[in-house]
């Protein structure tokens, strides 16, 4: 077995909507890394008890489901991810957004999150890991060669949320988009366990006003600096 530490791992975290995603996903793609996307996690505990009727209260029921639950990243033919929870496509659900408000209630839990730690770790795989969530940096990976916080404006974070959820036919409500997100970050940022904020040796990016690969091309740089990569 390779020690965790053997697999360098860069951690992206951020608040909802940040473009944490995406651009862990562009990153790990440009260096053929493995991705975790650690808020589907959470998103599957809340799907999974919400599917079980499980009271949303129910601390002991959400544990097990944390601990338990079958969950499988799978790429389709087209190169979009699916997400399999029991061996049952649940991509559409897993993002939906009253599974993001599930998760960020779950997320709350202490005893939900140690039950996450080692299925997070485990992710940590050569050639390398790049990790996307809240507490990447300060504890899962707090070794992680690089680590990133990614920030961008409340409206932007909203005006994003509401484009992408347009695009995928949905309807949305600028205004309740943006009273969600500063719900979400209101309580992801203070809960007793693992804050949302950045680690003490983290590198602040603010993704305001600009695009994508502008982003990815910055984390790119900021790994080539330390002598993580060439590309
Ligand atoms: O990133 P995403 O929106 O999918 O995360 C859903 C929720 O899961 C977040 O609002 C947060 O409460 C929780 N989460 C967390 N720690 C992580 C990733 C997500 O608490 N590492």
């Amino acid at each position: 077995m390779i020690a965790a530490s053997a697999v360098p791992v860069i951690t992206i975290d951020g608040p909802t909507s940040s473009g944490k995603g995406t651009i862990s996903r562009s990153v790990a793609r440009a260096l053929g890394w493995k991705l975790l996307d650690s808020g589907a996690l959470y998103r599957l505990v809340a799907l999974a008890g919400q599917l079980a009727h499980l009271d949303p209260d129910d601390v002991d029921g959400h544990v097990s489901i944390a601990r338990r639950m079958q969950v499988e990243f799978q790429a389709d033919d087209t190169g979009e991810e699916r997400v399999l929870l029991e061996g049952e496509d649940v991509t559409g659900a897993v993002r939906a957004e009253t599974t993001g408000q599930g998760a960020s209630r779950v997320a709350v839990w202490p005893a939900v999150r140690d039950a996450l730690v080692a299925r997070q770790r485990a992710f940590a795989e050569p050639p390398g890991l790049v990790a996307d969530g809240r507490d990447m940096g300060t504890v899962i990976f707090p070794a992680a060669e690089l680590k990133v916080f990614l920030t961008a404006s409340a409206e932007e974070r909203a005006a994003r949320r509401h484009k992408q959820l347009i695009s995928k036919g949905s309807t949305a409500n600028l205004a309740d988009l943006s009273r969600e997100i500063a719900e979400r970050d209101q309580r992801d940022s203070s809960r007793a366990v693992a804050p949302l904020k950045p680690a003490s040796d983290a590198v602040l990016l603010d993704s305001t006003g600009l695009a994508i690969q502008q982003v990815v091309a910055r984390v790119l740089a900021l790994g080539r600096e330390r002598g993580l990569w060439k590309v």
